[in-house]
């Protein structure tokens, strides 16, 4: 794992700054270490005292040198287990959620900016509460109008497929910067000022989108510059899904830390819990707001164990690696599949984040919309669920869980390939006649067309896992 690269307030040792603090909610600091050397015993803060207070005389830290775990002298685990459990099934546990942890987020970067506007990428989803169905297009732009509050700016997806800016450009990441640099500048010429520019660190509902390299570098520039903060949400990236780090932000290279972190689903593994990470500074300012921030169920016991097992999951069974290694495998499988379908217009993503966008023409990109929708509707056929995101729900979304095998990818990548075939002669995308696939094909293009969607991909980013 590579470490965080925040020191926190109330951490008695830092030297390493290999110390991560998880702001699970409003009350508990949870510490958590990921360097193989130090492990430093945290304190415990509130939202809203400027120096965090010491841990309460009730709760020891069992630290070790793969982290610290809160034990409840006055409980036995089980017996803390079975009450909170009652609590958490309750509707109440899911405040939370990651949109609260969005949520939060946004309220930290506007205390410290003194400002309302935040800079959003088009076709970003970043929760289901009012303030963030503000900033996610996703969302917005299917009501009636599009509409969105003055204080929201939409920047272009860093998209180098489909996007303004593509792979033959010569420098994509300086140019869609460029785009951010230019809304901050409108909105200082309205006297106004950006809060935070916000973005997953790889777009999922957006399309499976990769930024290009050093993008986020000159946008945290642009935005820094500007007294904003960057927040990089993970909710749907984090945790080693894409191999090569334990963050997806980290892709972007070494030079590259957000201001703020958010963290979500695969924390509890299903559980539901989320995370704020943030600089001292930021959580200062928030601090002196004088509105200390209170959330019920956030940091309880019972999460706090659910998220520390969820750590130790990924380390004992390396989860981390074998997402590098089962998702390059899958990712070669793809490519292979690209050569042979003509349907497949782009491969990317990394580790176990992976899309395959469909076009009925790789010239122009026409979306394949209905067959996307086809693959996903025929996969579930054969229980594999997969789901088809981004704006013209055309990118075959593949999310599978950490524990996929390379056995795995073999199997959902011969039944992608045989059901691209089905479809590829039916639409006569593909002139050359298919062994045996002539008499099972169901649909012409036209009936594709008209095909009732099976709403798979709506689910996906409605918080259901399908892939
Ligand atoms: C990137 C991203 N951020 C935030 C959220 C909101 O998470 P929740 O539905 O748990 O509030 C989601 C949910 O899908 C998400 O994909």
């Amino acid at each position: 794992m590579t470490p965080l690269k925040w020191c926190v307030p109330g951490v008695s040792t830092c030297t390493t700054r290999r110390v991560g603090a998880i702001w699970t909610a409003s009350t508990t600091w949870l510490t958590w270490v990921t360097a193989t050397r130090t492990w430093s015993r945290p304190a415990h803060g509130k939202w809203g005292s400027s120096t965090p207070t010491r841990a309460s005389s009730t709760t020891t830290w069992c630290c070790t040198l793969r982290g610290c775990r809160p034990r409840c002298p006055a409980a036995s685990p089980s017996s803390t287990l079975s009450t909170l459990v009652t609590a958490l099934s309750d509707p109440h546990a899911l405040l939370n959620s990651r949109s609260e942890a969005n949520d939060l987020a946004l309220r930290l970067a506007r205390q410290y900016s003194g400002s309302q506007d935040i800079v959003t990428l088009d076709n970003a989803y970043h929760g289901h509460v009012t303030s963030l169905i503000e900033i996610s297009p996703y969302k917005f732009h299917h009501k009636p109008n599009a509409s969105h509050p003055p204080f929201v700016h939409v920047a272009p997806s860093p998209d180098v497929y489909r996007g303004k800016y593509r792979r033959d450009h010569p420098d994509a990441a300086k140019a869609y910067a460029d785009e951010v640099r230019d809304i901050i500048r409108q909105v200082q010429s309205k006297g106004s000022k950006v809060a935070a520019f916000i973005a997953e660190s790889l777009q999922s509902c957006g399309g499976q989108v990769v930024p290009p390299a050093g993008y986020f570098q000159r946008v945290a520039e642009h935005v820094r510059q500007a007294g904003g903060l960057f927040i990089a949400d993970e909710v749907q990236v984090g945790f080693g899904r894409v191999g090569a780090h334990f963050w997806a932000f980290q892709l972007q290279g070494d030079d590259f830390v957000p201001d703020i972190v958010t963290m979500g689903k695969p924390i509890g593994n299903g559980h539901p819990m989320s995370c704020v990470v943030t600089s001292r500074e930021v959580a200062q300012a928030f601090a002196t707001s004088g509105m200390e921030y209170f959330n019920t169920f956030g940091g309880n016991p019972v999460s706090c164990a659910i998220g520390l097992a969820v750590l130790d999951v990924i380390a004992k069974e390396d989860l981390q690696g074998r997402a590098l290694r089962v998702g390059g495998y899958l990712t070669s499988l793809l490519e292979k599949l690209k050569e042979k379908h003509p349907l497949i217009g782009d491969i990317r993503g990394r580790g176990l984040f992976v899309g395959v966008e469909l076009v009925r023409d790789r010239t122009q990109l026409t979306p394949a919309t209905a067959e996307a929708n086809e693959v996903i509707c025929r996969l579930k056929e054969q229980l594999v669920l997969l789901s088809a995101d981004g704006p013209h729900r055309n990118v075959l979304k593949f999310k599978p869980p950490m524990c996929f095998s390379a056995e795995d990818a073999d199997f959902v990548v011969g039944k992608l390939d045989a059901i691209l075939t089905e479809i590829e002669a039916a639409t006569g995308l593909k002139s050359a006649s298919i062994k045996n696939g002539e008499n099972n094909v169901r649909k012409t293009m036209a009936e594709l067309d008209k095909h009732t969607p099976c709403h798979l991909s709506d689910l996906a980013c409605r918080g259901v896992e399908l892939s």
